[in-house]
């Protein structure tokens, strides 16, 4: 049989993302996922009871701290998690197929084709002793019919759509011979070279500057407009996910905490620790010697957290009830869901910080801080 003509391949490639329907039917659906660890301390507890949809084309936010869940959440829906000492249940459905049961052996064929990560790092998710062009065409290779010569000038038209300059000279380059910004161009590549429907961005421009962060978001959302492919874009800085996004997820210990549209959740949060998050954004016109705030206290240990609601120890809002009684995620109108039993901006936050400013600490403990007051606490310098 004949090897298609390279503008085939292209057009199979785009097919996979871009074809597909317009329509804005459910890609994804997890219901009460939990993905556990067995450790000599007892169960982690890393992701708990998470439950949400994506649809085609669109953008969900996963934010929150560092050690909230996030990537093993990721890595649990992607099947790309090691299997000893796992206990992960619930349900994952992908275009209604049902992939919790899946073994490495059936996800082999979803992995790159139909859901691809782009990885926090990219010199641990690029081999650094196989040239570039190579990394890209073997991800082609694995999954399309092509000759070696036509996944080649596959992988330099994805260089260009990345906008890597010299992109033919750039394939046989080395991963160490790139900047940061160009290796996480190159990540993106081979993420979209089979032309996924799902793409996991996790923390994909932590390690940038700045300017290049924003070029590499840039080029990260027109792909996926070419493609009307469904992004997962995972960040501790809910100021990456502003205006990138449709919806957001917040999440906190292994838990969804709060959930809405982006524009809602920046105008009105609900949860305490969704406004603590969003002080410790940076902001453009914030004079530098105004300190960023920054949550007090650690989050709770994964193995024994704190009874009640997770976040009480380092809550300014934290009454009796919220150690006592844990709050279940609750949609109070459509589309917002949270948990809290003193919600920010509700007659009984109000009263909650009230309670707490009069006495001077919370019912944790905690030394109470005026949640306005603390973002932009003036620093000596
Ligand atoms: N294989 C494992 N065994 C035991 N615990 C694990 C394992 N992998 C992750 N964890 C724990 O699960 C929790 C969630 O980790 P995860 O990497 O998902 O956090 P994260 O939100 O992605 O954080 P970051 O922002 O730092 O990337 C952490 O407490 C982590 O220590
Ligand atoms: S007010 Fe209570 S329930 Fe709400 S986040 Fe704070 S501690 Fe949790
Ligand atoms: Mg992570």
């Amino acid at each position: 049989m004949s090897k298609p003509k390279p503008t085939d391949i292209e057009k199979r490639i785009s097919a996979v993302g871009s074809t597909v329907t317009q329509s804005s039917e459910t890609l994804l659906e997890v219901s009460d996922l939990t993905t556990y660890f067995r450790s000599s301390r007892g169960l982690v507890r890393a992701v708990d009871g998470v439950s949400f949809k994506l649809d085609r084309g669109k953008t969900l936010g996963i934010v929150g701290e560092s050690g909230s869940g996030k990537t093993v959440l990721a890595r649990s829906i992607m099947g790309l998690l090691p299997r000893s000492g796992l206990e992960r249940n619930g349900s994952i459905l992908f275009e209604g197929t049902e992939l919790i049961d899946f073994g490495p052996k059936e996800m082999r064929p979803y992995w790159g084709a139909q859901m691809s990560m782009i990885f926090q790092d990219p010199m641990t998710s690029l081999n650094p002793v196989m040239k570039i062009g190579n990394q890209i065409s073997e991800s082609i290779r694995e999954h399309l019919d092509v000759s070696k010569q036509y996944a080649k000038e596959l992988s330099e038209q994805l260089l260009v759509s990345v906008r890597i300059p010299e992109a033919a000279r750039r394939l046989d380059e080395y991963p160490h011979q790139l900047s940061g910004g160009m290796r996480q161009r190159v990540c993106i590549a081979v993420a979209l070279a089979c032309g996924p429907k799902l793409l996991f961005a996790d923390e994909p421009t932590t390690a940038l500057d700045v300017t290049v962060q924003a070029q590499v978001l840039d080029l990260m959302a027109t792909a996926q407009n070419e493609r009307f492919m469904a992004m997962i874009l995972i960040t501790h800085d809910l100021g990456v996910v502003a205006g990138r996004t449709d919806e957001i997820v917040v999440m906190y210990a292994g838990r969804i905490v709060e959930r809405a549209d982006t524009k809602t959740l920046f105008s009105n949060m609900k949860m305490p620790y969704t406004e603590a998050l969003l002080k410790s954004i940076p902001r453009v016109d914030q004079p530098s010697h105004l300190r960023l705030s920054t949550i007090p206290g650690r989050p709770p240990d994964l193995v024994n957290p704190p009874e009640g609601c997770k976040f009480a120890p380092r809550c300014a809002y934290a009454q009796d009830r919220c150690t006592q009684e844990e709050p279940p995620l609750r949609e109070i109108t459509p589309g917002h869901e949270y948990r809290c039993w003193f919600p920010v901006g509700t007659p009984e936050g109000a009263g909650a910080l009230a309670n707490n400013r009069a006495q001077g600490t919370t019912a944790t403990g905690l030394v109470f801080q005026e949640p306005e007051v603390a973002t932009t606490t003036r620093g000596e310098g």
